[in-house]
């Protein structure tokens, strides 16, 4: 049997951009689907919101991750016969929300990750990033607590990905939600409010240690230049 996840001890705060790397068989997708109930651990507690989820029946957990998580894949998963727009409104439908305000609220998160223009395109008529933003919106439409993502830059290039990134950023700021990401992209790394890293199904490295090198290098900076006060005093 592989353990696949070994003592991992992890909390998400609200409105937090959080990044985990590691190599791969690492654990990091198996992490990602234990906290977006799609796996259950065999030991151990998650708890979602305050609730605690470790217990919780299939039933439960669907609405569960309806309400409060949004996924976001390598792999867009788009449905291939919606339009950009009827694939964000799909989550929102499913969780009961009349027609109208499901069509304004996928409209509105469509525009937020800058895709106005194409509401009406199909995913075959979008480019990657573009497919991997109606993801982003689709995954944002149900005001979501956590949004999960799982390489969400590995199929694009290094400019559309730092954008998607971005856009992560941002709604992870405009939605209060906690945003947690596994990659092996240096770009999204690099963005991270917090960087874990993974090896051997455990967390081997924490915040801290990308605090105190962030601070190492403010520390090596060079010193301002003094302004030109000399010159602008009399004499
Ligand atoms: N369904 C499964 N059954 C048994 N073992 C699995 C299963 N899924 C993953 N594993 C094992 O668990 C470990 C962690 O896998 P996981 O997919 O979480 O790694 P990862 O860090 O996401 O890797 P990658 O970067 O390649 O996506 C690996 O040793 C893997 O072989
Ligand atoms: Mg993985």
């Amino acid at each position: 049997m592989v353990n696949a996840l070994r003592g991992v001890n992890l909390t998400l705060y609200q409105a937090e951009f959080v990044v985990i790397t590691g190599p791969s068989g690492s654990g990091k997708t198996t992490l990602l689907n234990i906290i977006g109930t799609l796996d259950k651990p065999s030991s151990g507690k998650v708890s979602i919101d305050g609730e605690d989820i470790t217990g919780m029946k299939d039933g439960q957990l669907t609405k569960l991750r309806r309400y409060k998580i949004g996924f976001v894949f390598q792999f867009h998963n788009l449905i291939p016969v919606l339009t950009a727009q009827e694939n964000v409104e799909l989550p929102l439908l499913t969780a009961g929300v009349k027609s109208k305000a499901a069509q304004e609220r996928a409209s509105l998160m469509l525009e937020r990750v800058g895709l106005k223009e194409r509401l009406t395109h199909l995913p075959d008529e979008l480019s990657g990033g573009e497919q991997q933003r109606v993801a982003i919106a689709r995954a944002l439409a149900n005001h979501p607590k956590i949004i999960l993502a799982d390489e969400p830059t590995g199929d694009l290039d290094t400019k559309t990905g730092t954008e998607v990134v971005q856009i992560m950023y941002e709604a992870a700021k405009k939605e209060n939600a906690s945003v947690l990401v596994v990659t092996h992209d240096p770009v999204v790394a690099d963005r991270a409010e917090k960087l874990f890293e993974m090896r051997d199904g455990m967390i081997t490295k924490g915040p801290q240690q990308r605090l105190r090198e962030s601070y190492r290098l403010r520390a090596i900076e060079p010193v301002p230049p003094e302004p030109a006060r000399s010159l602008s005093q009399p004499n």
